[in-house]
C-alpha cells in the first residue's frame, strides 16, 4: 500500500502512506489542509502519529515494548540503568569503554552547585517534590546556559547526573533532614538510595535488594514513545527551547494523576479503602458506576489493551522484594484483592482494564521505604533518558518544524462588543 484515497465534498484526494519498520501504517496528512482546506480532528491524539522516531516500539495489542529494538524483558533482566540510558540517548548499546566513561561522567557530575542548594531554602517544607524537581531542573539552565550543537552535549550528562541529587534533596527537604552528598564510589542507583536514606550520624549501606529493585524500576520507566510527558518535551523542544526547559515541562506533564501521578494516586486509593474498612468491593462498584467519578487508579492504559509487559515484570519483582524484606502490609493485601477482581470482573475484562505499571510500582516503592509523595519523582528519574533521547532526536532532525496543531472552532460566530451600561 503506498497511498490512501479520501473523498471530501465530492472531490477525491490521494494521500501518501508511510510504513514503519515494524509494519505500522500511517496516512500522511501533512499536506491535507493545503490540498483540501480541511484538517483532521483527533481529540486526545489517539490516532495521530506526531513524528517518525527510532527510539521506542510498542505494540499495545501484543504487549510488546522495545527500546531501540531490544525487548524490555531482556533489558530488565540483564542491563543496568546507565546502560539503558546510553542506549536510548545515543542509539546503541555502549561497549565496555563507552559504558565506563558514561558511568564515570554520571558520577562525577552528580553534585549540584553549592549556590543552588540555597534554592531549596525558599521552598516550603510541604512543597511537593515534583514542584521542586521541575523548578530545579529549569533552574539548571541559569548555571549552564551554553547550548552545544553536535558532538557530546555536556548538558545531557549534567542533567542525567544531577537529577537524582535534586530528587533526593527534595525528599530530605520535605522531612527536614540535612542533605547527603553523592559519593563517587557508588553506582547510579546506590548513590540515589544513599542520598535518600543515609543520615550524617550513622553508617548506611545500600541493601542489595533495594539497588536491584530500583535498577529494574528505572529501566522499565525509561521510555514509552509519544506519551503525554514525552510529547510535551517534544512540543516544547520544537520551539528550540533549551534541554532543561523542555525536560522541566515534561516533569510537569508527568505529575498529573492520569499519567505519572497515578502511582501516588494508587497508594492514596489503597489507603482510602483501608481507612474505610477495607471494603474493596464497595470501591470496585464505585469504579463501575457511571454516576460516580471514582476511577480505579492503576488500572487501564491508552495503548496496552491486552497486558502491560512492564506490569508483568514488576508484579514478579514486587513479590520477590516483599518476600526478601519480609513485609506484611495490609495495603498490599487490598492491592492483591483488587488485582484479582480486575482479572475476573466482566466490566474490567470487557474494557481491557488490567493493572498497569503504576499499580505495581506504587506497591514496590512503598515496600522499599520510599514515601508516597516521591513516587512520581521516581518515575521522572526513570523517564529522564527517554525524554532526553526524544529531545535530541527532534533537535537533530533537519526537517523538524515547530509543533502547532490546528483546531475546529466551536465558539460564537462574529458578534459586536456591547458597552458595559447596555449589557443585561
Ligand atoms: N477505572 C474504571 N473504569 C475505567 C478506568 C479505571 N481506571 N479506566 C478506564 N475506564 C473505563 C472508562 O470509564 C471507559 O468506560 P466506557 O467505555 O463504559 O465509557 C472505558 O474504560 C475506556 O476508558 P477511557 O477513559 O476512554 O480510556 P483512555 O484510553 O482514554 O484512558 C487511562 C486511559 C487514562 C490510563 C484510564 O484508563 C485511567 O484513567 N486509568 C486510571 C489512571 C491510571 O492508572 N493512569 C496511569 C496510566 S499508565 C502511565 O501513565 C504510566
Amino acid at each position: 500500500m503506498s497511498s490512501a484515497k479520501l473523498t471530501l465534498n465530492g472531490e477525491e484526494y490521494e494521500l501518501p502512506v508511510v510504513v514503519g519498520s515494524e509494519g505500522e501504517t500511517g496516512v500522511d496528512i501533512t499536506r491535507l489542509r493545503g490540498q483540501t482546506g480541511a484538517v483532521t480532528l483527533d481529540s486526545g491524539y489517539g490516532n495521530t502519529g506526531s513524528c517518525k522516531s527510532n527510539i521506542c516500539f510498542i505494540n499495545g495489542e501484543k504487549g510488546i515494548l522495545r527500546y531501540r529494538g531490544i525487548p524490555i524483558e531482556q533489558l530488565a533482566e540483564h542491563a543496568t540503568f546507565p546502560e539503558v540510558s546510553y542506549l536510548l540517548i545515543y542509539g546503541k548499546l555502549p561497549n565496555a569503554a563507552e559504558l565506563s566513561d558514561f558511568r564515570e561522567k554520571l558520577t562525577y557530575h552528580s553534585m549540584i552547585h553549592e549556590d543552588m542548594k540555597k534554592f531549596f531554602e525558599g521552598f516550603s517544607h510541604t512543597a511537593h517534590p515534583m514542584a521542586i524537581l521541575s523548578s530545579m531542573v529549569a533552574s539548571l539552565q541559569t548555571y549552564y546556559p551554553e547550548e552545544v550543537d553536535g558532538g557530546e552535549d555536556p548538558n545531557i550528562i549534567r542533567l542525567m547526573a544531577k537529577a537524582k541529587t535534586i530528587a533526593a534533596y527534595a525528599y530530605k527537604k520535605s522531612i527536614g533532614q540535612p542533605f547527603i552528598y553523592p559519593r563517587n564510589d557508588l553506582s547510579y542507583s546506590e548513590n540515589f538510595l544513599h542520598m535518600m536514606f543515609a543520615v550524617p550520624t550513622e553508617e548506611y549501606a545500600v541493601p542489595e535488594v533495594l539497588r536491584q529493585a530500583l535498577n529494574v524500576l528505572l529501566i522499565l520507566h525509561a521510555d514509552h514513545e509519544q506519551n503525554c510527558s514525552t510529547s510535551t518535551v517534544r512540543i516544547v523542544g520544537s520551539s528550540q527551547a533549551n534541554l532543561y526547559a523542555s525536560i522541566s515541562a515534561g516533569i510537569c506533564a508527568l505529575w498529573g494523576p492520569l499519567h505519572g501521578g497515578a502511582n501516588q494516586a494508587v497508594l492514596e486509593m489503597l489507603e482510602q479503602i483501608r481507612d474505610d474498612g477495607a471494603d474493596y468491593k464497595k470501591y470496585v462498584a464505585k469504579a463501575k458506576d457511571k454516576n460516580d467519578d471514582f476511577r480505579m487508579m492503576g488500572f487501564g492504559h491508552r495503548v496496552y489493551k491486552n497486558f502491560d509487559p512492564r506490569a508483568t515484570i514488576l508484579r514478579k519483582q514486587a513479590d520477590e522484594v516483599l518476600t526478601k524484606l519480609g513485609i506484611n502490609d495490609p495495603l498490599l493485601e487490598i492491592a492483591k484483592q483488587l488485582e484479582e477482581v480486575a482479572l475476573n470482573d466482566e466490566y474490567f475484562v470487557q474494557r481491557n482494564l488490567y493493572p498497569n505499571v503504576d499499580f505495581y510500582s506504587g506497591i514496590l516503592y512503598r515496600a522499599m521505604g520510599i514515601p508516597t509523595n516521591m513516587f512520581t519523582v521516581m518515575f521522572a528519574l526513570g523517564r529522564l533518558p527517554g525524554w532526553i533521547a526524544h529531545w535530541k532526536e527532534l533537535r537533530e532532525d533537519p526537517g523538524a518544524r515547530i509543533n502547532r496543531p490546528r483546531q475546529i472552532y466551536t465558539g460564537p460566530t462574529e458578534n459586536d462588543f456591547v458597552p458595559l451600561d447596555q449589557r443585561d
